[in-house]
């Protein structure tokens, strides 16, 4: 009994009694050595934080025991809970060896094999726990997963059928799961390519799935792939009646009507038009491909009807068009004689038979104008629209949220920060305004005031920081990393990107959890699946009268009741003796499942080896991001400092692949070819794979006509030239002056001026990549503050210490006036 006792304890998390019984079974001398117990006591320990113990325990009665399937269970369930995947999965195959019907066994090892995406294996897997368990709902939807997975989408479709068949449900009867189920079959259909098959399935038993809106959808999708073009037209027309404001609707109206020319395709919205006139998607689509005086009748409808509205998101509606020059010139031109005319007399045009709009109309006007300058970039005119509309009505916070945004594309996010402080204040409730701010304070560096406004919204009595880790809140800690990283404290961005890491790894290991729920998800399997039993109930109902169906059902019901309320019971019961052992947790100072090491600021910072650390944030990014550029540069970064030539060579090729004249790259193709070419310690070997590879990258030239030849090839990119001569310093500190010159050119004929690349250029000025060049980057600087007044980088010296002087004054300000509060 005791042998039993054992496990029952660890299943129940009493995992000092488990230790008892172990104790007991292993201090008589004919067990002292018993396999199993031993492999119970260290699983148990494993729970207890003692990990190192609960390997030796668990090894020591597997020797001992090489037989047994629970030994081997054990131990995979160690490993398990130590992440390794593909170990544990090997000591549940070898458990299953000896008991190969194990459904618990089968179970986990399905879902470490889901975790590991073999898929093939957990095909295998659900085979044998369909074969066991055939009568259960779970078994076959697994098995026809596995097949999806697999991407055999006839086999799932037969198999789901297969299962269907043994439903036995009356047409008239409303069966959510049994409708998800077929609208599953279907999908999987659809996915097999078997468009027809999907129309006829759809067809049948469309009576039966509960989701009409899914069953017109898919319809009208399906007669789209099969080219029933009428028919589709009908469905979409049907679906339009239903909602005018969804899309996608449009969309497969044009597919199904194919119009053949640009007039044709715009007759669809005109008739659109008159039928929904209020119909805000109609008016929008088809600023997307008309043009010239079309476009602007269009839009002017659009527009009259939402500035009059009041529609603050109206502009973000049609950012999509900026990066068509002419549409960006009607609009201006259109929404600035909006403005004109609504002053003199309150009307959109001059032209207009009077009707007069409200004053709130000219303001959402002049908000449209402060965000279309700021998109374009011109933020002096932006700030006068919004200053004006500001002056009109100082109470819309609206506002004040377009204000600091325009602040911070000039390029001065402290003023940003505070006029976000500003629209936060004017309603404390807002959440999504208080963190806005509370981002733009952590880029402006201000940490403190950013945790302070995060308090606000945080739980009560704990630190907002740890509350903000807590909820894996990771905008935030993203920022203060960054914002940590902007003042050289290392230490505490560091443990910033820890924390951020742990919860992708918390993330990775609550899949397990996951993959049970998603299958769930896939089904609404939320009922308890059909045991044996109540499926041989439900084969006996068959030959029942009505009378005599509806009693069974009763005693069911009643059944099912009472079931549930046990369980609650039961749960009660489990969550009190949790609390109680949590009290003795306590009490014995003993931490179930093993602390995690608590994250040190000075410690990250003065980590041994920081490549290596470097590298385990690096290998996600290889793994998730692989197709962005900064992944394979950031790679080099590394591999060059550690001097693994081959690696820096894959990471260059790959980032080639993406971008070859990426300036970044650039700079990483000339450090990685003087690099091999002035490395004495190479192996032969090595060095020859290097030269072919170089001579096929670079051609027959070294690394200084290399970079002529890339400042030839984009001499008019600000970028560009800055990468250039930056290497030019690099290569030969004898051309320093003429880099310096190359790199600080801001003539209006060259492209990609932005502020950003300007402050780049200021930083390497002033930290000496380009060479000694201090007065070069203040006469930089006041070139720079000519064209981006606002920004703070480039403001004249000085002007730092007198807004902070300013901010000061603010603060105390608030906190006399709270205290009078
Ligand atoms: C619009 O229709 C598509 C399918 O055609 C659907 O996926 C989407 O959820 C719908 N959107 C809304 C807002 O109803
Ligand atoms: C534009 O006006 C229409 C009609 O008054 C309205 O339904 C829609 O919500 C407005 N658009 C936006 C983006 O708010
Ligand atoms: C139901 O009735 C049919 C014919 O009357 C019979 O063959 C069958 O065995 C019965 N089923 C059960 C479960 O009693
Ligand atoms: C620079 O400008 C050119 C053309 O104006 C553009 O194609 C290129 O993508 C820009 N490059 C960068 C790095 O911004």
């Amino acid at each position: 009994d005791l042998l039993n006792d054992t496990p029952r304890c660890y299943e129940h998390k009493q995992y000092r009694n488990g230790l008892k019984f172990c104790k007991q079974i292993l201090s008589n001398p004919k067990f002292a050595e018993h396999g199993e117990t031993l492999a119970m006591k260290g699983l148990t320990l494993n729970c207890l934080g003692k990990k190192e113990e609960a390997y030796d325990l668990v090894r020591r009665g597997l020797r001992n025991d090489l037989r047994s399937h629970v030994c081997w269970h054990v131990y995979g369930l160690l490993q398990r809970s130590d992440k390794k995947y593909d170990e544990a999965i090997k000591c549940y195959r070898n458990a299953l060896k000896w008991d190969k019907d194990n459904l618990q066994i089968l179970r986990d090892l399905s879902l470490l094999q889901i975790q590991m995406r073999d898929l093939e294996g957990y095909r295998e897997t659900r085979y044998q726990l369909l074969q066991l368990r055939p009568a259960q709902r779970a078994s076959w939807i697994g098995y026809a997963i596995a097949y999806h997975l697999l991407e055999d989408y006839e086999m799932a479709a037969k198999i789901i059928e297969e299962f269907r068949k043994t439903q036995q449900t009356s047409p008239d009867k409303v069966d959510y799961e049994y409708s998800e189920l077929l609208l599953y079959q279907n999908q999987v259909l659809r996915e097999a390519g078997l468009h027809k098959e999907a129309l006829e399935h759809l067809s049948n038993y469309e009576k039966q799935i509960c989701d009409k809106l899914a069953v017109e959808e898919t319809r009208g999708e399906l007669l789209l792939n099969l080219e029933r073009l009428d028919e589709a037209t009908e469905v979409y027309r049907r679906l339009q009646e239903r909602n005018p404001e969804n899309w996608s609707y449009y969309h497969g109206l044009e597919n199904a009507q194919k119009p053949s020319s640009l007039e044709e395709r715009h007759k669809i919205y005109e008739e659109a038009w008159e039928k929904f006139p209020k119909g805000l998607v109609p008016r929008r689509l088809p600023l997307n491909f008309l043009s010239g005086e079309k476009f602007r009748e269009c839009l002017d409808r659009y527009l009259r009807m939402n500035f009059s509205k009041g529609c603050p998101p109206v502009f973000t509606t049609l950012k999509s068009l900026y990066n068509d020059k002419e549409k960006v010139a009607i609009i201006e031109e259109l929404v600035v004689s909006y403005e004109t005319s609504l002053k003199s007399c309150r009307m959109f045009s001059q032209n207009d038979d009077g009707k007069e709009e409200p004053p709130t109309t000219l303001l959402w006007v002049q908000y449209f104008l402060a965000q279309h300058y700021d998109m374009i970039d011109q933020q002096t005119l932006a700030l006068e629209y919004i200053n004006t509309a500001i002056e009109s009505t100082p109470t819309l916070i609206e506002l004040f949220l377009i204000k600091a945004k325009i602040y911070k594309h000039a390029g001065n996010i402290r003023e940003a920060a505070q006029w976000m402080d500003e629209a936060q204040a004017l309603d404390t409730a807002d959440r999504f305004i208080n963190s806005k701010c509370a981002k733009y304070m952590l880029k402006a560096g201000m940490i403190k005031e950013a945790e302070e406004m995060c308090s606000k919204f945080t739980r009560e009595g704990a630190s907002a920081v740890e509350n903000l880790n807590e909820m894996q809140c990771m905008w935030f800690q993203t920022e203060c990393a960054l914002a940590y990283k902007a003042m050289n404290k290392f230490g505490e961005a560091l443990k910033k990107c820890h924390e951020i890491e742990r919860h992708f790894v918390e993330i990775t290991d609550d899949q397990f959890d996951f993959h049970t729920y998603s299958i769930q998800i896939y089904l609404s399997l939320h009922d308890n699946p059909l045991t044996d039993d109540s499926k041989e109930l439900q084969a006996d109902t068959a030959n029942l009268t009505d009378k005599e169906l509806k009693k069974l059902r009763n005693k069911q019901r009643r059944a099912q009741k009472k079931a549930q309320l046990e369980e609650e019971k039961k749960n009660a019961e489990k969550e009190k003796q949790l609390k109680n052992q949590k009290k003795k947790k306590e009490d014995d100072d003993e931490e179930i499942g093993g602390p995690k090491e608590e994250l040190i600021p000075d410690k990250l910072v003065k980590v041994e080896n920081p490549l290596e650390e470097a590298v385990k944030f690096l290998m996600p990014l290889k793994h998730l991001v692989k197709d962005k550029i900064d992944t394979h540069l950031m790679a080099f970064e590394i591999y060059f400092r550690k001097e693994k030539y081959l690696l820096m060579l894959q990471s260059v090729k790959r980032a080639v692949a993406i971008d070859p004249d990426h300036p970044w790259l650039h700079q990483c193709l000339v450090r990685f070819f003087k690099g091999v070419s002035e490395s004495k310690e190479l192996p032969e070997v090595v060095r020859t794979v290097l030269k072919q590879e170089i001579t096929r990258l670079f051609g027959d030239s070294n690394a200084k006509s290399f970079n002529q030849a890339y400042l030839t090839k984009h001499s008019n990119s600000i970028p560009h030239r800055l990468a250039a001569a930056k290497m030019m310093a690099y290569l030969d500190s004898s051309t320093e002056t003429k880099a310096a010159e190359l790199a600080t050119a801001l003539d209006e004929s060259l492209n990609n001026r932005t502020i950003q690349i300007c402050t780049e250029v200021l930083e390497c000025l002033r930290s000496g990549v380009l060479g000694d060049c201090k007065e070069h980057a203040e006469s930089y600087r006041t070139e720079c503050h000519k064209l981006y007044p606002y920004t703070l980088a480039f403001m004249p010296p000085g002007y730092e210490e007198n807004t902070k002087i300013a901010n000061g004054d603010v603060s105390t300000e608030t906190e006399e006036l709270a205290n009078e509060m």
